[in-house]
C-alpha cells in the first residue's frame, strides 16, 4: 500500500526526518527556508503533492486563508509546539482536518529557559557578559554590576499548567516562595504549597518576580500592559518565555526605563521575529531567540510525539492522543 504522502515545513532533527522518511512518502523541506512560515505557500506545497498531512511548526501561519486553501486529501496538521495559537482551529474544524500538538515533553526545558531568563535578568548576565567581550572590564570590583538574589524572593508563576509547575519546582531548590494565578485553586498535590490568588490585585501586590506562562491567542493580548505593571512592587523582575503577544512592549520598555520593573527576561516576542527596537536600545532586558523547547532531547522528543500522533490518523487510523481540534 502506497505510504501517507507528508509534508514537512522545516528543517527536523535527524532522527525525526529519517522516521519520517521511513513511515512516509515524506516530502521535507531541505533547507528550512522562509517560504514554510508562510500559509499561501504551504497550502500551494500541500496541493501540489496531494499531502495527506502536514507537520509544521511554531511560526508556520496555518490562518483561515490557509486552511481553506488546502486540498481536500489533508487530513491532519501536525504542530512541532505545545502551542497552537498560529492555526485557526476554528477552520481547521469547519473543514474536518484534526489538529494534534506536542505537549509534556517540552515542560522541563521551557521551564529551564524561563529560569535561565530569571538569573540573567536578576543577576545581570547579559551586561557581564557583553562588558567582558568589549574588552572593556576593568576587574573585579566591590558594586560593580549588583544584581538581586532570587533566594527568598516570591515568585509569581501566571498559568500553573506543565511548564509552569515545572519552573515552581526548579524555584523551590532556589528557596524561593511560589505564587500562582490561574483559571483555578489547584489541589494540594499539585500545588506542593504554592499560594493561590484569587484576585489579580493580590497577586501582583504580592509578587518580586513574574513569569508569564499563558497561550497567545486573543484572550491573553498586552496582558501586560501599564495598568497592571503599576500594581507590581517597584524593581520587580519580569520574565515572559510563552508568547510574545502577552506583553505590552511599549509598557514594558517604558517601565524599564522607569525602575518600575527591574530587569525583564524575555524568550518570545510580540510579531516575531521582529524584536521591538526599544528593547535592544536597552541593557536591563535579557533577549534570546525563542529557545524555549531548544535542547537535543525536548526536539527529539517532539518529534516522535508529533510523529506519532500522525500515524495514530493516517497509518492506524485510531484516535491520536494529543488532538486540538
Ligand atoms: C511551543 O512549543 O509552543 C514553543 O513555543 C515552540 O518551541
Amino acid at each position: 500500500m502506497a505510504k501517507p504522502i507528508l509534508l514537512v515545513t522545516r528543517k527536523l532533527p535527524e532522527a525525526i526526518e529519517a522516521r519520517a522518511a521511513r513511515d512516509y512518502d515524506a516530502r521535507l523541506n531541505p533547507r528550512d527556508e522562509g517560504w514554510s512560515t508562510d500559509g499561501a505557500e504551504i497550502a500551494r506545497r500541500a496541493a501540489e503533492i496531494r499531502a495527506d498531512g502536514i507537520l509544521g511548526a511554531a511560526g508556520d501561519k496555518f490562518d483561515a486563508a490557509c486552511i481553506g486553501a488546502l486540498p481536500d486529501s489533508v487530513k491532519v496538521i501536525a504542530t512541532f509546539s505545545v502551542g497552537f495559537d498560529h492555526i485557526d482551529i476554528a477552520a481547521a474544524r469547519a473543514r474536518g482536518i484534526v489538529v494534534v500538538n506536542t505537549p509534556e515533553v517540552l515542560s522541563f526545558a521551557t521551564a529551564e529557559c524561563a529560569f535561565t531568563l530569571m538569573l540573567m535578568a536578576a543577576r545581570r548576565a547579559g551586561e557581564g557578559e557583553r562588558l567582558v567581550r568589549s574588552g572593556q572590564w576593568q576587574g573585579w570590583a566591590p558594586t560593580q554590576l549588583m544584581g538581586v538574589t532570587l533566594e527568598g524572593k516570591r515568585l509569581g508563576i501566571l498559568g500553573f499548567g506543565r511548564i509552569g509547575r515545572e519552573l515552581a519546582a526548579m524555584a523551590r531548590g532556589f528557596r524561593m516562595e511560589i505564587h500562582y494565578r490561574d483559571i483555578q485553586k489547584l489541589p494540594p498535590e499539585i500545588e506542593q504549597g504554592a499560594t493561590y490568588h484569587d484576585s489579580e490585585d493580590s497577586f501582583l501586590g504580592a509578587i518580586d518576580i513574574l513569569s508569564m506562562h499563558v497561550p497567545g491567542g486573543e484572550e491573553n493580548r498586552h496582558w501586560l500592559h501599564a495598568g497592571r505593571i503599576a500594581k507590581m512592587k517597584r524593581g520587580a523582575i519580569v520574565v515572559n518565555s510563552g508568547r510574545g503577544v502577552s506583553v505590552h512592549d511599549e509598557s514594558l520598555i517604558a517601565a524599564l526605563k522607569s525602575g518600575q520593573i527591574r530587569a525583564a527576561g524575555l524568550d518570545v516576542y510580540d510579531g516575531e521575529p521582529r524584536v521591538n527596537p526599544g528593547y535592544l536600545a536597552l541593557e536591563n532586558v535579557a533577549l534570546l531567540p525563542h529557545l524555549g523547547s531548544a535542547t537535543i532531547e525536548t526536539r527529539d522528543a517532539m518529534g516522535h510525539r508529533a510523529l506519532e500522533n500522525l500515524d495514530a490518523v493516517l497509518i492506524k487510523h485510531t484516535a491520536p492522543p494529543h488532538r486540538v481540534a
